[in-house]
C-alpha cells in the first residue's frame, strides 16, 4: 500500500478507524471524512506520527453538494485518489411493522445516498487521473450480511445494505471502461464499540459456525486487499466475510 492515497469515509471510529489505521501503518496516505468532529480529532491525534500521513476532513456526506466538497478537499490534500472506502453507516433496529418515515430517512440517507454521493464525487476525480499499473482507482463499499439474510428486526437497514450491493454493481459496470474497480464487503457482526453497545453481537455469534463475532482485523484485511494491487480484475462483487453465518 506504500504511497497509495486513500479516502476513508466514516473513518473516525469503528471499522473505518481500524481500516484507516491498517492502511496508514502499511504506508498509504489517508484522508478521513467524518461527521463527528471529536471522533475525527481523536483519530487524527492517535494516528499522527512522522511515519504516517492522515488528514481529517469534517462534514456530512448526505447532502450531495457537501459530499462533493468533502471528497474534493480530501483529494486536494492527497494529490489524487487511488482508493475510496465507504464505512459511514447506521444500523438502528426496529420491529418490521414499527418502522417510521424518520427511520427510513435516517438509514437511507446515510447508508445509500451518502454512499452514492461519495462514489459519484470520487469517480469524477478518478477517471481524470492517469492509470497506476492497470487501474485508475478502487472503491470498497461496506454492505452487510443483512443484504442477503432476512432479519425482521432490521428490515429497513437490510434494504439499505441490499441497495449498497446494487449501487456497487451499477458503478462497477459504468466505470469499468475507465479501469475503476468497485467492490463491496458484507460482514456479519463485528466487535466495534458501537455494535457492542447495540447488544446484538452475542445473538449473531451464537448463529455463527466459527463461534464468534468478527474482530476488526478479520474485516480490514479484506478491505485492504480489495484496495491493493493484488486486485486488478475483480469488480462489481460483494465479498461475504461472515464466519460462515451465510454462504454465497
Ligand atoms: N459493526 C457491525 O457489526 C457491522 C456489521 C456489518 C456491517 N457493518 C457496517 O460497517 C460500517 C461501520 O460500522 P461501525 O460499527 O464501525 O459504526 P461506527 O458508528 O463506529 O462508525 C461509523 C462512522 O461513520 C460516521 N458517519 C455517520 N454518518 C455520517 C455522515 N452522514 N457523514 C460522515 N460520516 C458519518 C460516524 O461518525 C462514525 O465515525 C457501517 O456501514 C455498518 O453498517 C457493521
Amino acid at each position: 500500500m506504500a504511497g497509495k492515497t486513500i479516502v476513508v469515509v466514516g473513518g473516525a471510529s469503528g471499522l473505518g478507524l481500524a481500516t484507516t489505521g491498517l492502511l496508514a501503518k502499511a504506508g498509504a496516505k489517508l484522508a478521513v471524512i467524518d461527521v463527528n468532529p471529536s471522533s475525527l480529532e481523536r483519530c487524527i491525534a492517535a494516528l499522527s506520527s512522522p511515519a504516517m500521513t492522515v488528514h481529517g476532513v469534517c462534514g456530512n456526506i448526505v447532502p450531495k453538494a457537501e459530499a462533493v466538497e468533502l471528497v474534493r478537499e480530501a483529494a486536494h490534500k492527497l494529490g489524487r485518489i487511488d482508493g475510496l472506502v465507504n464505512c459511514a453507516g447506521v444500523y438502528p433496529r426496529r420491529p418490521i411493522l414499527d418502522i417510521t418515515d424518520e427511520d427510513w430517512d435516517f438509514d437511507w440517507n446515510i447508508n445509500v445516498r451518502g454512499t452514492y454521493n461519495t462514489m459519484a464525487a470520487a469517480v469524477e476525480l478518478m477517471r481524470a487521473q492517469p492509470l497506476v499499473g492497470k487501474v485508475r482507482g478502487r472503491i470498497v463499499n461496506v454492505s452487510s450480511v443483512d443484504a442477503f439474510k432476512a432479519h425482521p428486526q432490521n428490515a429497513h437497514y437490510a434494504a439499505t445494505k441490499a441497495a449498497v450491493v446494487s449501487l456497487t454493481r451499477s458503478f462497477a459496470l459504468e466505470f469499468a471502461p475507465d479501469q475503476i474497480l468497485v467492490n463491496a464487503i458484507a460482514p456479519a457482526g463485528i466487535a466495534t464499540e458501537k455494535a457492542k453497545g447495540s447488544g446484538f453481537l452475542p445473538e449473531l455469534a451464537s448463529h455463527t459456525p466459527l463461534g464468534r463475532n468478527a474482530e476488526l482485523d478479520d474485516i480490514t484485511s479484506w478491505i485492504g486487499f480489495m484496495l491493493s494491487d493484488g486486485n486488478n480484475y475483480m469488480t462489481g462483487e460483494t465479498v461475504i466475510v461472515s464466519g460462515g453465518y451465510i454462504f454465497a
